[in-house]
């Protein structure tokens, strides 16, 4: 039974209780009456509701407008290949912005702020017009249904809008985060097999114009086959190659244009959203239509509280999910008021943040622990001075400290906003694990409780379900709509990602089909799942997830590189940094040149957000006799722990010299 506030209104500590678990007791944090009076979920029935399965997700479907009813809920006779409303049909941007015309037309739909001063307000009217005129753009260049339109754009608007569009005439979008480099968004554009890349000239980032489309350009000489090339202008007149098309020029043909909505199957895809893995190549995870929008719209209605007379912001990017389910799609479903700015938190000055919060009066605000700790190393006389009032606080991507979280609450929060720390990751389209805001007493440095509907467990590494308190691995043990459908164009890797290691895979009784999502957790007393981090060797750098074979065969293109381990080291900000240990050919001398050749090939292979922290050259990796790289190790040595068990190893004595040479510094 979840710990709600309902049973511990009054809750006298019991002799009974063992001291820890009275310790424990005074880390929660109530929400105020004012926040329980006022939320959308005050209820704790909704739990048992949206838990009776299937057929309680109906809840979220309802929040859509259907052009078909659905037939089934959910069909679990293929798994782990499930469908969700089968039958139903519906189009994503008639959900996020037609079907509130009637209503709110001259409504913000979407505030935003460019770094170089600009403001910008969308009502859902003009989204409406945008959007028409981008679909019927993309619709007069090619575009057609199921054709997958790869997008490379950063925070604006030329951004939700072209993702809206593609929705409307049924184009799934792969948006690439516009930090990823020339040779990541080409192998996107590969792995999709799309002919469609939108981009644009340049944006700003710490006053500075960063050009943009070379990327693009660049890509292209990697790109199997010849895509047709659509760049919006951040300037007025981009200067591009003249085989590029203009889109700010075709749009003024499509000006006045209205786009009938391609209405899609539910369980057709809305996007692919790439996400690193243990493997080199990137997973395009494959979202459908009607369970994703319909669990985003849920979750945005309870988890982050939001009502249409809000303004919330989200300051994560659009191209990462988190920006897609609550930015774009979420927000947008319930017609309130999404905030998006471009450019960093620190420019033109360290109050930024807090000064468009005062601005456009902000209720509901969302960021990582990791700008959460920045902001804290910064100092709180930053947000002095500025007359903000949030409501309502998330935190996503990485656990957060309770130091961070108590100054997030403190200082962002004003000691009364409630904060929801939300596990969740780009499959699962949603978040999973996290307290509904006005039901459940928050606890720094928990995510909370299993979501309404999902039921999650820790299992030791045999699948059994450990008792109270223990760390094993988080599963998920139901379906549930925002679920990815699939791994793009590879069935096999999506059931080997996530399925193979707690399911019975055999069988085609979906109950024997438990989801690994790949992270470590506990199980509180207290009902509440405490997350660890990623169990695999994928690491989270600032929020962002990057998968260790991914940075090692970035650094092993550099010809001087004969071999390469990378491992996540601690760091105060970010999380995680990656530190790469290299060795060298035969007659290369390690110098400044092969770092930088191996940071560059990093930026150019990912992208700078993925830049390694440090470089170490060693005379030899750490390997087991079977010859695998004992990345662990490395990873004590990294993290200025003691070495771990080095009895399995082909030679002992290699992580004992690599130590000393780095930590003996
Ligand atoms: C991984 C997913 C989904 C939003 C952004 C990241 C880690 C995510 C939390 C949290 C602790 C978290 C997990 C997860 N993670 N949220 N609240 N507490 N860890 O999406 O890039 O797909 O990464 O981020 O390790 O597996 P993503």
């Amino acid at each position: 039974m979840p710990h709600l506030v309902s049973e511990r209104m009054g809750d006298v500590p019991s002799d009974e209780m063992t001291l820890e678990a009275r310790l424990s007791e005074r880390e929660y944090k109530r929400p105020s009456p004012a926040f329980i009076g006022q939320a959308n979920a005050a209820d704790p029935a909704i739990y048992d509701r949206i838990g009776s399965f299937p057929e309680g997700f109906e809840e979220y479907a309802e929040m859509l407008e259907w052009d078909r009813h659905w037939d089934e809920v959910f069909d679990g006779s293929n798994p782990p290949f499930f469908e969700w409303f089968a039958g139903g049909r519906l189009n994503a941007s008639v959900n996020c912005i037609d079907r509130h015309l009637e209503t709110r037309k001259n409504q913000a739909a979407i505030i935003w702020e460019g770094e170089a001063g600009e403001r910008r307000t969308l009502t859902y009217q003009d989204l409406y017009r945008e959007v028409n005129a981008m679909a019927a753009l993309l619709t007069s260049v090619g575009v057609e249904e199921d054709d997958i339109v790869t997008i490379h754009l950063p925070m604006v608007p030329a951004l939700p809008i072209t993702m809206l569009a593609c929705a409307r005439i049924g184009a799934p979008h792969s948006v690439v985060f516009a930090g990823f480099s020339a040779g990541a968004l080409a192998d996107r554009v590969n792995d999709a097999d799309s002919s469609y890349i939108v981009t644009i000239d340049g944006y700003y980032r710490r006053g500075e114009f960063l050009d943009h489309v070379d990327k693009t350009n660049r890509a292209l000489d990697d790109i199997d086959g010849a895509p047709e090339v659509l760049v919006w202008g951040r300037h007025e007149t981009p200067d591009v190659s003249s085989s590029y098309l203009l889109v700010d020029d075709l749009l003024d043909a499509h000006r006045r244009d209205r786009v009938e909505p391609v209405i899609r199957d539910a369980e057709d895809p809305l996007f692919l959203m790439y996400t690193s893995g243990t493997t080199g190549k990137p997973k395009g995870c494959q979202h459908r239509t009607g369970g994703y929008l319909a669990y985003v719209a849920g979750t945005s209605k309870y988890v982050l509280d939001i009502k249409p007379e809000d303004t919330y912001w989200c300051a994560a990017d659009i191209g990462w999910i988190t920006g897609h389910s609550y930015i774009v799609y979420g927000p947008l479903v319930l017609g309130t008021t999404t905030l998006m700015r471009e450019g960093s938190p620190d420019h033109p000055h360290k109050g930024i943040l807090w000064e468009v919060a005062e601005r456009h009066d902000v209720d509901i605000f969302h960021t990582s622990p990791t700008a959460v700790r920045t902001f804290m190393k910064w100092g709180a006389e930053h947000l002095e001075g500025y007359d903000f009032d949030f409501r309502h606080l998330t935190t996503v991507g990485e656990p957060i400290q309770p130091e961070a979280w108590l100054w997030y609450y403190n200082h962002v929060g004003g000691g009364d906003a409630v904060i929801v720390d939300t596990w969740w990751q780009t499959e699962t389209g949603g978040h999973l694990i996290t307290n509904l805001p006005a039901l459940a007493d928050m606890k720094p440095g928990s995510a909370g409780l299993a979501c309404p509907g999902i039921e999650a467990a820790v299992v030791d590494d045999a699948g059994q379900v450990m008792d109270r308190g223990g760390a094993g691995n988080l599963v998920i043990t139901r379906p549930w709509p925002g679920m990815l459908q699939t791994v793009y164009g590879d069935d096999d890797r999506f059931i080997d990602t996530y399925w193979r290691a707690f399911s019975d895979i055999d069988s085609d009784d979906w109950t024997d089909w438990v989801y690994a999502p790949g992270d470590g957790a506990v199980y509180e007393e207290d009902g509440y799942f405490r997350i660890l981090g990623r169990l695999d060797d994928v690491m989270n750098v600032a929020g962002h997830r990057l998968g260790t074979m991914e940075l090692e065969s970035a650094v092993a293109e550099v010809p001087a590189v004969a071999e390469a381990a990378v491992v996540a080291r601690k760091h105060d900000e970010k999380g995680q940094v990656p530190d790469v240990y290299v060795t060298l050919r035969e007659g290369i001398e390690p110098d400044a040149t092969v770092i930088a050749d191996i940071v560059e090939s990093v930026e150019n292979e990912i992208g700078s957000f993925a830049r390694p922290a440090n470089v170490e050259f060693v005379p030899e990796l750490p390997k087991t006799r079977s010859g695998k790289i004992m990345r662990r190790l490395l990873e004590n040595i990294s993290n200025d722990e003691p070495l771990g068990n080095t009895m399995t190893l082909r030679d002992p004595s290699v992580p004992e010299a690599i130590r000393q040479q780095v930590q003996g510094r």
